[in-house]
């Protein structure tokens, strides 16, 4: 017999970012954050999982080709998840899996992205955030979205957000041992129906120094990392929220815009310096602050991540139309920038 169970889990975009962690193991993060989570139909990871006492392993394969299932991340999770397993019981075809069972019990892992993984747009926080999810509903688990989330954080720290819908809030949490280290949901999904997101593809390239290395780095030597984490994240997520709640977009654009370049900054801040932006991500910024200032408030905010490609966010469908025909018309693809695509993030908030 084989029983199974598939989940789908779309990507997120932080725009508090997500920078530095206190524990490397755990996954704590040295600052709380904030995400918005982009609707299914894009950017989305579906996993489906199967137990059978015929597996003699665990494996997993990612687009069709099979990967390795050694690193600590994965493992973390699995024990994890394996540890809540509870009874499951198919009377239609009479199987029944007892709590002792999961331990000696196998599973097989077949993930698929719905965007190319080579496209350099985050993929682990769907991937992971969809492997906690459909581990859990295959082994009955009992825990809530937010309790499920501390798990995926072990697995990469952006896929606890990526439980939800919605603007999710990761609160960084206290406890040496994670406990309290979650995501919870800050609005849900139709909150704010008006905002659409497109991702410029600037660059396909895989980015040369991963987040997790790279974070490493600037916790060891930037100081503006700790200044940010103490003193400016504590007080932007307050108003943050506020704004998310009001669905006040000049504070939002503001607030976001703001923590991107700051993040960035701390990149450049770090020793030796890690540049994620390139001459076409300065240039789209330069652009949407131009066009936000003859407006005489923003109408686009855009946020990076670690990686050249610019997430767009516009203030309604209109705005994002003439936002789409002015990349086009001032980057368009194939020029001498390596602008090369766009993806039209069409949220469900
Ligand atoms: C810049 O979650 O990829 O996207 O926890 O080491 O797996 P690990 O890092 P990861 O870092 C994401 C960093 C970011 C900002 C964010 O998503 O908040």
């Amino acid at each position: 017999w084989v029983v199974m169970a598939t989940a789908q889990t779309p990507t997120n975009i932080a725009v508090i970012k997500y920078w530095g962690k206190r524990d490397e193991t755990l996954i704590l993060p040295v600052n709380d954050s904030i995400s918005v989570t982009l609707d299914p139909s894009h950017l989305c990871t579906t996993t489906t999982v199967a137990v059978s006492p015929g597996f003699e392993q665990d494996r997993m394969w990612l687009n069709g080709k099979e990967i390795s299932l050694s690193g600590g991340r994965f493992q973390s999770c699995l024990r994890e998840i394996r540890s809540r397993a509870c009874d499951v019981e198919d009377k239609e075809k009479g199987i029944k899996i007892e709590k002792k069972d999961w331990e000696k019990l196998h599973v097989h892992i077949a993930s698929y992205n719905n965007f190319p993984t080579a496209a350099g747009l985050a993929s682990s926080a769907a991937g992971l955030a969809c492997l906690v999810f459909s581990l859990a509903k295959l082994m009955n688990l009992k825990e809530n979205p937010s309790q499920l989330s501390a798990i995926a954080r072990q697995g990469s720290g952006s896929a606890c957000r990526s439980l939800f819908g919605g603007f999710v809030k990761w609160i960084m949490g206290k406890d040496e041992n994670g406990s309290d280290s979650l995501a919870v949901q800050l609005v849900e999904e139709e909150h704010w129906n008006e905002l659409v997101i497109i991702i410029a593809v600037v660059s396909a390239r895989q980015k040369e120094t991963s987040s997790t290395s790279g974070m490493r780095e600037s916790v060891e030597t930037s100081l503006l990392l700790q200044h940010r984490a103490k003193e400016i994240v504590p007080k932007r997520m307050v108003k943050m929220e506020e704004a998310i709640k009001n669905r006040d977009f000049s504070s939002f654009a503001q607030l976001t815009c703001a923590d991107s370049n700051q993040f960035h900054a701390v990149c450049l801040d770090t020793s030796p310096p890690i540049f994620y932006m390139n001459d076409t991500s300065h240039r789209i910024i330069s652009y949407v602050e131009k066009w936000n200032r003859s407006e005489g408030s923003p109408q686009v905010a855009y946020t990076f991540d670690a990686g050249p490609n610019a997430v767009l966010i516009a203030r309604n469908r209109q705005v994002a139309a003439q936002l789409l025909q002015r990349l086009l018309f001032f980057f368009p693809p194939n020029s001498d920038t390596d602008l090369n695509s766009y993806v039209l993030g069409d949220k469900s908030i």
